[in-house]
């Protein structure tokens, strides 16, 4: 059965914005945040830490029982730094934020990476790892690639997809199920 209120994907390089982004979203919309590195630290859903990469692992399929529930219900902005292991049917539209290599660079040393994680992450932006994982992961028309450079980006960002999702809610109350909206 198709959600009342949709189920939105934020996706992107550390980085690139995604929290911030989602937050706006969701005050301006009445949708819930769900920041999946902060939800599986309150829930300790991690397998082991990385060393190499210098991050926590996430226990997937853990993460994923957990919010099944919630996701079928509708309504959620999920915001992560990766898109793989979601299952296809959660997702109304995904988003993947990009930020050019300087600005990205600025932003993540700023952030206190270096060393092996900055270059980790800085490759990651520069060959466009989230957005084929995206593309791989969903229906190729529902992946859209956002600019996130500056503040302007970010209200133009936090514009369109407002809209997309104000355009979603009234295709499908009163239980119609019209056409899904486009964007852009
Ligand atoms: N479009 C943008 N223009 C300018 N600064 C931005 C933009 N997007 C994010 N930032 C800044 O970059 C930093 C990281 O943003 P954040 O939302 O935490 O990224 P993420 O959640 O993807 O790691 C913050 O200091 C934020 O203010
Ligand atoms: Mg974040």
């Amino acid at each position: 059965m198709k959600r009342l209120l949709p189920n939105i994907l934020v996706t992107g390089s550390p980085c690139t914005g995604k929290s911030t982004i989602c937050s706006e979203i969701c005050e301006t919309c009445s949708l819930e945040y769900i920041n999946v590195s902060e939800f599986a630290k309150t829930n300790n859903l991690f397998v082991e830490y990385d060393e190499t990469l210098e991050c926590h692992i996430l226990d997937e399929d853990k993460v994923i029982d957990e919010l099944e529930d919630q996701m079928k219900e509708g309504g959620n902005v999920v915001d992560y730094h990766g898109c793989d292991f979601f299952p296809e049917r959660w997702f109304d539209i995904v988003f993947v934020l990009t930020t050019d290599n300087t600005l990205l660079y600025d932003r993540l040393v700023r952030r206190g990476y270096s060393g092996k994680k900055l270059e980790n992450n800085l490759e990651c932006e520069i060959f466009q790892t989230i957005l084929d994982e995206a593309k791989n992961n969903y229906d190729e028309n529902i992946v859209y690639r956002l600019n996130s450079n500056t503040p302007d980006d970010m209200q133009n960002n936090v514009e369109q997809i407002s809209e997309w999702i104000e355009s979603y809610k009234r295709q499908h109350s009163n239980g119609e199920l019209r056409q899904d909206p486009v964007i852009l």
